[in-house]
């Protein structure tokens, strides 16, 4: 079934509508805490969460301290970069997160936000912003470019950074080095004032494809592929298989107690074949399940 969308062009909302559209669904985003200095080497902190990492060779962070929607002015980030093309971005977990939010309160140009939500500041290796100690991770960066998307209000200041220096809390590590979900507990900003964590039951693991192709959906029987019981996720793990079972294997699950059952007992066949399938994806046997489909 197609589904119902209400179909909404930028031009022709209110620029603050759309703005709160696209923070609710283009979410969540991490949050870039963004140390910077003045030309007279006055600190300044504050969070942005238009932000992500978009390469590693050279490794590049983008930010964007936007020009206001109310009044059109720019924020101080953005004019310290313009004097000093240098900020170290410090990432933001749930232990700090109310000082973050309480940074980006709208302290005029020269007060210090590591004062303001009482922060730590650290000297850095390579560039003159300090970084944040409460932080576990810490990029110094330099500024590549500084993209201005326009002049009105709302639009983006697109800061292109380039890392120099990761600084990462060992504390945050697993054994092999990598950053552990849990240890780190991130934050991510959401719609309105929405944010998540990124610990626990929140986040769930997905394979990779492997190199060898998967099969795709639409190499599934008609019959799986228009399921009334799959989801579109389980779809695709049967669609990652790399071969569909060989007749034989399908002829061994069909004289197996459990199908036998499902056949000799079962008023709706296909639904209860679907569902014990169904069963066996959620445990992780996916192949399995693909052999009990075949069997209808
Ligand atoms: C979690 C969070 C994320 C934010 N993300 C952005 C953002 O991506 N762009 C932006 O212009 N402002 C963002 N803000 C608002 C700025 O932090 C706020 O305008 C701040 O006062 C700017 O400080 P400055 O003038 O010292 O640079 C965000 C605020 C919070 C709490």
């Amino acid at each position: 079934m197609i589904r119902k969308t209400q179909t909404i062009n930028p031009l022709q909302i209110p620029v603050p509508q759309f703005h709160k559209l696209i923070l609710g669904s283009v979410s969540p985003r991490p949050i870039a805490f963004a140390s910077t200095i003045d030309k007279d080497g006055k600190p300044n902190l504050s969070p942005f969460s238009f932000f992500n990492a978009f390469g590693v060779n050279p490794s590049t962070l983008i930010f964007s301290p936007s020009r206001r929607g109310r009044d059109n002015t720019t924020k101080n980030t953005f004019e310290n970069l313009k004097e000093v093309a240098e900020v170290v971005i410090n990432m933001v977990t749930y232990d700090m997160v109310e000082q973050a939010n309480l940074a980006s309160s709208d302290y005029p140009k020269g007060i210090n936000e590591f004062v303001k939500a009482g922060f730590t500041p650290i000297e850095s290796e390579m560039v003159r912003p300090f970084r944040v100690n409460e932080s576990p991770v810490q990029y110094e960066c330099k500024v590549r470019d500084i993209i201005e998307t326009g002049d009105q209000g709302g639009a983006a200041n697109l800061v292109i950074c380039e890392i120099l220096l990761m600084h990462v809390d060992e504390n945050v590590l697993d054994e092999s080095g990598m950053i552990d979900p849990d240890k780190i507990d991130l934050v991510g900003r959401m719609g309105g004032p929405w944010y998540c964590r990124t610990t626990g039951d929140s986040k769930f693991k997905i394979s990779k494809p492997g190199e060898k192709l998967g099969i795709g959906i639409d190499a599934l029987p008609e019959q799986v592929r228009h399921s009334p019981v799959l989801t579109g996720n389980e779809l695709a793990k049967l669609g990652g298989l790399q071969n569909l079972p060989e007749s034989n294997e399908v002829d061994a699950m069909r004289s197996s107690n459990e199908v036998k059952k499902i056949f000799d007992e079962s008023e709706d066949i296909l639904t209860g074949i679907h569902s014990h399938a169904k069963q066996l994806i959620q445990k992780g046997e996916v192949y399995e399940a693909m052999k009990v489909l075949m069997t209808y």
